[in-house]
């Protein structure tokens, strides 16, 4: 399978940023323990961060026919981007939402996701391992689909 990974606004200052609430990990390093999990299960990874939604959004469109899904953490896009999930919805692909904080139990404004209802589901609250445990479910998803 060919899955492309997208993180969203402010996500390249994970390691620095807030590391109480994302943890200390940085963006390289959840990269990389993501390509070692990519390889066992034999899966070819992109990755992209962008701080700018209509580059996500252009990234998704050019993922049509070319990749198998996506896992993705939206950050902040994930409670108001209308636009992210109408691209989502655009190109059919399936997509696995990840968070490492439980939005859950964080601010109200963070509670709601738009993006959750284009999904196929969502990970949040394990830290760096929720993008491991998003890529296995998309794993298994794209199997047992049958692809
Ligand atoms: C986040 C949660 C969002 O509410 C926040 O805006 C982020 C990161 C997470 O991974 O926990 O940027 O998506």
């Amino acid at each position: 399978y060919n899955i492309l990974v997208l993180h969203g606004p402010n996500l390249n200052m994970l390691g620095i940023r807030e590391p109480g609430v994302y943890g200390t990990s940085t963006l390289a390093s959840i990269e990389e323990r993501l390509s070692n999990l990519a390889q066992a299960l034999g899966i070819r990874l992109e990755f992209l961060q962008s701080n700018h939604e209509g580059v996500l959004i252009d990234r998704i469109h050019e993922a049509f026919g070319t990749k198998d899904g996506i896992l993705m953490n939206p950050g902040a896009f994930t409670h108001y981007s209308y636009a992210l999930r109408d691209a989502i919805s655009s190109v059919q692909l399936p997509v696995v939402e990840v968070h490492l904080s439980n939005i859950h139990k964080r601010e109200t404004f963070r509670h709601t996701s738009v993006i959750a209802p284009v999904a196929v589901g969502q990970i949040a609250g394990f830290g760096a391992q929720s993008y491991e445990l998003g890529l296995l479910a998309l794993h298994r998803f794209l199997e047992e689909r049958g692809e």
